[in-house]
């Protein structure tokens, strides 16, 4: 099957055989040189000397311990949204008692630093901003990153980056950026299975983290006992030690590509894949000049049926699209080009995809 959704993605043979190996004590020296080494590769990826900290959770298991570890209730915090996952935050920041404002922009539309500083100067209450840099449901890539820290920081306020489908395919620099606290997912770029997940944390956050302890409860996500955990070699629970493996080989073969191999390969696939499906006469949803390297979002045309497409490339084409998530649903389609992909994966995607449009019907 060819899997074009954006996350989990292909993950190789050699990744998914080193998942295979035989299981280790999860409190034993095997585990702790694992950990140790995954965690080292892990952080040359996000470009930081911070803590990284690895959890046995999806992505949303790291936004949750991010909102639980780094805001009280009754803190003020600021959602930057441009599509369901910034969504996702909102609606965390509301669970654990936070005073929310959320600001919305049009799917397609990248955030504007002009607004966030606006929204800052109307709260200086605002502690946290919480932002999507790749935002999976439309397709787009916040720009704003390398200039936000300052900006946050000069109203006081922590930065929390959601960088789950860009981490390991489009470059973050967390330490040049200054950013408090990244977060991201082993099934999108990382190219291993789900259900591991990573956050790092700096000092500024660290404080925080201290600071709302006593008023915010928070357990299987306590990032404090995570690190606690990771300097002896182990994690607070039993860890998923098989993604572990996984994660271990697909690191060294990253590195063999070099990290910007891997960028320079996303930025020339997430063309061919524009390219290609605006040769099919379809609309990007994304605004020009902000579209993601790591998927492609496109309208559906009129009188075509997203779901029977995506049914026809399944079952004719062997090839795997996503459809529209939230108010998107039936309007979009997705097309993922993250992780273990080559060109020829790419151009068999974008056939299977023009064919399946032509069977339902689509004229071009
Ligand atoms: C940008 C973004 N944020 C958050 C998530 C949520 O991660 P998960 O589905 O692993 O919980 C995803 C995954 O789909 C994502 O793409």
């Amino acid at each position: 099957v060819n899997l074009r959704i954006p996350g989990p993605t292909t993950v190789p043979v050699e990744v998914a055989q080193a998942g295979a190996t035989e299981m280790i004590n999860h409190r034993g020296p095997e585990f702790a040189a694992l950990i140790a080494r995954t965690t080292e590769g892990v952080k040359k990826v996000y470009q930081t000397q911070n803590d990284v900290l690895t959890l046995t959770a999806s992505g949303s298991g790291a936004m949750e311990s991010a909102v639980v570890n780094f805001t009280a209730p009754g803190d003020h915090s600021l959602v930057v949204s441009i599509g369901n996952f910034g969504d996702r935050f909102a609606n965390l920041v509301k669970i654990y008692g936070g005073v929310l404002t959320k600001q919305e922009y049009e799917g397609g539309q990248a955030a504007d630093l002009n607004k966030i500083e606006d929204a800052l100067k109307a709260d200086p209450q605002i502690r946290t901003v919480f932002i999507t840099h790749n935002e999976t449901s439309t397709g787009v890539t916040n720009p704003v990153l390398p200039e936000l820290a300052a900006l946050v920081h000069a109203h006081d306020a922590l930065v929390v980056v959601d960088a789950i489908s860009s981490l390991s395919s489009i470059e973050v620099d967390t330490d040049g950026w200054g950013l408090d606290v990244v977060l991201s997912g082993s099934q999108k770029g990382w190219m291993v299975a789900p259900g591991l997940a990573f956050a790092s944390v700096n000092e500024r956050a660290w404080a925080r983290a201290e600071e709302t302890a006593s008023k915010q409860p928070r357990f299987y996500f306590d990032l404090k006992r995570h690190k606690d955990s990771l300097a002896n070699g182990q994690t607070p629970w039993t860890p998923a030690v098989s993604l572990f493996f996984q994660l271990d080989k697909a690191l060294e073969m990253m590195f063999a590509e070099g990290l910007e191999g891997i960028y320079a390969r996303h930025r020339r696939i997430g063309n061919m894949v524009r390219d290609g499906v605006r040769g099919m006469g379809l609309e990007l949803l994304a605004d020009e000049g902000v579209e993601s390297d790591t998927v492609t979002a496109f309208w559906l045309p009129d009188g075509i049926n997203g779901s029977q497409v995506s049914k026809i490339a399944r079952e004719k084409y062997g090839t795997v699209f996503a459809g529209g998530q939230g108010n998107l649903t039936g309007k979009i389609m997705r097309f993922g080009h993250l992780g273990a992909m080559t060109d020829e994966d790419i151009q068999a995607g974008l056939d299977a995809l023009k064919s399946a449009f032509a069977d339902a019907g689509f004229k071009g």
